[in-house]
């Protein structure tokens, strides 16, 4: 379990937060772990009929630690279930019960990415989408070089995932990773709305309609594999070392030398 990720039953509904605020809600992997058992649980528990995820603070996450991704941390896991940021893609890639969002702050790289495995997504009216991976000398991930054109088109993906363009949520709702987008004061009632809505329905129509709309999973999870292994190569280049370097010097990487 990890102090970083609150767990709150709300009826029937799971409520999985990010809660690291003096981070901007960075994801270790003790909250990768934590977040996968979480959606284990729910996954198992005939009680909890909606999954909700949300943040506290003003950013709803800043994507994976940086730091993790630096000290080596962020690629180490037991070699039988995989690392904990696998476990997580892959919780909710293949989640039969919905999976709601609430993004009511700036989301960034796989603060991005999760929302594409989400059954709807709602945004506060300050919330940002930005996938910063070729600025960081690293790959999409969360199968999103797939996901992402398909829900919003090539060219559309390229802005966020080749140009790592920000973009607010009224074109995140544009490009179809948003379905609506709420007052900041709004955002959570809303969400809690639909969640409550969902949980509702008749928990089999409902998964198998979840199944059928998503489809055979393999390619999917065929696409966070072959992702994974080029993140894992491109994190041992000299690309990432100067990206990484320029983070901590809160400087722009320059790549001009490389290639
Ligand atoms: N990993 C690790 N630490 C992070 C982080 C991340 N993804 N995002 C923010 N932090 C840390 C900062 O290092 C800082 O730590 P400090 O107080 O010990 O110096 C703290 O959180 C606050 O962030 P700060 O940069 O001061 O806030 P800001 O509002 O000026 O900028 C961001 C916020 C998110 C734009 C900026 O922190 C950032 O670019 N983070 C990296 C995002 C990223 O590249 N994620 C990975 C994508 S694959």
């Amino acid at each position: 379990m990890s102090e970083h990720i609150s767990i709150k039953r709300d009826g029937a509904v799971l409520r999985l937060g990010f809660n690291r605020p003096e981070k901007k809600n960075a994801i270790t992997t003790q909250m990768y772990a934590a977040l996968a058992e979480g959606l284990a649980e729910a996954q198992q528990d005939a009680s909890l009929r909606a999954i909700m995820l949300e943040a506290t603070g003003d950013f709803f996450t800043s994507g994976n630690d940086v730091a993790d991704f630096m000290s080596g941390e962020a690629m180490k896991g037991d070699p039988h279930v995989g690392r904990p940021v696998e476990r997580f893609l892959l919780a909710i890639a293949t989640a039969e019960k919905p999976l709601i969002a609430a993004v009511q702050g700036p989301a960034v790289g796989v603060g991005v990415t999760m929302l594409l495995h989400c059954d709807l997504v709602f945004a506060s009216e300050n919330a940002t989408f930005h996938t910063p991976f070729t600025d960081l000398a690293l790959v999409p991930e969360a199968a999103s070089s797939l996901l992402l054109p398909r829900i919003a088109g090539h060219q559309r993906a390229a802005e966020l995932l080749m140009l790592g363009k920000k973009i607010d949520a009224v074109r995140a709702r544009e490009f179809g990773i948003v379905n609506d987008v709420a007052a900041c004061d709004a955002l959570e009632e809303t969400v809690l709305g639909a969640a409550r809505t969902l949980s509702d329905k008749a928990p089999a129509a409902l998964r198998l309609t979840k199944q059928l709309m998503k489809g055979a999973r393999e390619e999917t999870l065929a696409r966070m594999k072959e992702e994974g292994g080029h993140f894992a190569a491109q994190l041992q280049s000299a690309e990432f070392r100067e990206a990484g370097a320029a983070f901590l010097q809160k400087r722009k990487p320059d790549f001009s030398n490389l290639g």
